[in-house]
């Protein structure tokens, strides 16, 4: 038996996102006996289940509970409002733990790569989702929302998101979550119409059916689809018949529906989805005022795959807009002294072990989640996910592949972290902050209302649970 065997082991999972929760929870369920720290950048735990998942979802974010049940409330401690890379280095989290699990999701997004991208008035998806959502390092941007019409590139589930926020009504918003910032700004919004544009046809479309249903079912709001843009070209009718998913064809029906559907002039907003095409500039004086897009057909590539392929190049159609939101995807960032994917943009790894240059799995190094496989995949895709690497880390601590840190004592992390984040964010501090906001919610009637500046956060934290040094549980 080597020494890490013989010990009670010690892991850091860093970011407390769904896939660190699933993670902690996947460890207590297959090793029992293990000490798990939570480290997170954020006060607050739950990554984009917090942050991420639109606020009229409320159902989802209940699996919060479940996290909370099988991790916090199991010992798993939480140490928010660390950022690790800044705040503590890789090396020196593996001189404290026996294996470090890298968690920490897709922070940024992806870029589009055409002119007028970066005008005042154009943004990524993932800021609009982050401020709506009351993401401290976000809750200062300024949405113009003065204009009659946006337009929202990219045919996937944010991209939904996205439409629906733009289009709910004051009163619907108000029974939601959303960050008070967001609530009063979208109450004054202007914005009647939403071009949703995808680069493909209505059977690629990357929206799973549920999402696409809702969109055609929102109070005051009238779906439109024009019928002809739901005739699938030849290379999609084969596809769809001899590959095609269940969810591609059940939008495909969808798509149909809605195309079919009368127009309803009565509506206060429209949601007008298009198809084939793409974005080629987005234009404006000093601000976005329009966007050109062009024509795409469906051809299959030859490694199989179907591909948007400009139809002519001299062809041009100009939207005019005046907000356009771009959902393309998200995009994780590298960790300092941490191996990194450059043209995947994830932790190279094998089944979650991450692997070092010579391609072999760095000892005691792991990762889950969208940093380990790419920004794709539900909530419950991290759970599946989470088990594969606890897999890999339960051989290896059989194996004694672990080696036992040099400062293997909890109490030494904690008066490292003392020293260094005397405003950590402690179990007892996330608590205190969830009570504030439950009950600032009750008050309005609404689930929570969010504290979204940093300060407040830490301040509502360290009122409720004064973090003694070395006592962090
Ligand atoms: C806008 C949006 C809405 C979504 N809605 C749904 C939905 O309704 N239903 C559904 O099933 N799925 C939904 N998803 C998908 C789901 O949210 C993801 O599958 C899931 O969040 C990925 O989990 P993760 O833990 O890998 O990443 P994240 O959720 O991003 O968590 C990563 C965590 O790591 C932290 N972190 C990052 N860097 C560091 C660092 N250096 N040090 C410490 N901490 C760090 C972050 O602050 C964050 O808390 C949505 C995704 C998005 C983007
Ligand atoms: N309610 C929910 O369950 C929910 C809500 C939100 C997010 N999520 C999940 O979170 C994950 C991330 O969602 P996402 O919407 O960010 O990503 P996504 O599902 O990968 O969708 C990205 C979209 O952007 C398009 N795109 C990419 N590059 C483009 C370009 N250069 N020009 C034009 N269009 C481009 C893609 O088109 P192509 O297909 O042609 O590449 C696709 O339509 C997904 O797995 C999603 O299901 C789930």
């Amino acid at each position: 038996m080597t020494a890490a065997s013989r010990t009670r082991p010690r892991v850091a999972i860093v970011g407390a996102g769904p896939a660190g929760a699933f993670a902690a929870a996947s460890l207590l369920r297959a090793c029992g006996d293990v000490e798990i720290d939570l480290l997170e950048r954020l006060p607050t735990p739950w990554g984009l289940l917090r942050g991420g998942v639109a606020p009229d979802h409320q159902e989802i974010k209940r699996l919060e509970d479940t996290f909370d049940r099988q991790t916090l409330k199991r010992g798993c401690r939480f140490l928010g409002n660390v950022e690790v890379g800044a705040d503590i280095s890789h090396a020196e989290l593996m001189s404290h733990y026996g294996a470090v699990i890298y968690a920490t999701g897709a922070q940024t997004d992806k870029s589009l790569g055409i002119p007028g991208e970066d005008l005042p008035g154009s943004w990524a998806a993932t800021e609009f989702v982050a401020w709506y959502n009351g993401h401290p390092d976000f809750r200062d941007l300024e949405f113009d929302l003065s204009a009659r019409r946006a337009v929202v590139i990219g045919n996937g589930n944010v991209a939904a998101d996205v439409t629906r926020m733009l289009t709910l009504s004051a009163a619907e918003l108000a029974r939601t979550d959303v960050a008070d910032h967001a609530l009063q700004a979208l109450r004054e919004s202007s914005i009647e119409e939403v071009v949703v544009l995808g680069r493909r046809g209505p059977a690629q479309a990357a929206f799973t059916s549920a999402e696409l249903r809702e969109l055609g079912h929102l109070d005051g709001v009238d779906l439109r689809v024009d019928a002809a843009d739901v005739e699938l070209d030849g290379v999609s009718q084969q596809w769809l018949a001899q590959e095609g998913t269940f969810t591609a064809r059940t939008n495909v029906e969808l798509l149909r529906e809605f195309g079919a559907r009368p127009r309803r002039a009565d509506a206060e907003r429209r949601i007008v989805l298009r198809f084939l095409r793409s974005p080629r500039l987005i234009g404006g004086d000093g601000r976005v005022e329009s966007i050109d897009v062009r024509r795409n057909e469906i051809v299959r590539a030859d490694d199989g795959m179907l591909r948007a392929r400009p139809v002519d190049d001299e062809d041009r159609e100009t939207i005019d807009c005046g907000l356009v939101l771009r959902s393309v995807g998200y995009r994780a960032v590298p960790l300092p002294d941490v191996p990194f994917d450059e043209r995947s943009f994830v932790l190279p790894n094998a089944r979650g072990r991450v692997l070092g240059s010579d391609r072999e799995p760095l000892p005691g190094v792991y990762a889950v989640g969208w940093i380990k496989r790419g920004p794709t995949g539900i909530l419950g895709t991290n759970k599946r996910d989470a088990e594969e690497t606890v897999t890999c880390f339960a051989e290896d601590l059989a194996a004694g592949k672990l080696a036992q840190p040099a400062n293997a004592d909890r109490e030494q992390i904690d008066a490292l972290l003392a020293e260094r984040k005397p405003d950590i964010v402690t179990v007892a501090g996330w608590r205190a902050i969830a009570r504030h906001e439950l009950e600032a919610g009750r008050r309005e009637r609404r689930p929570r209302v969010k504290l979204t500046s940093r300060a407040e956060l830490l301040d509502v934290a360290r009122r409720a649970a004064p973090v003694p040094a070395a006592a962090h549980s």
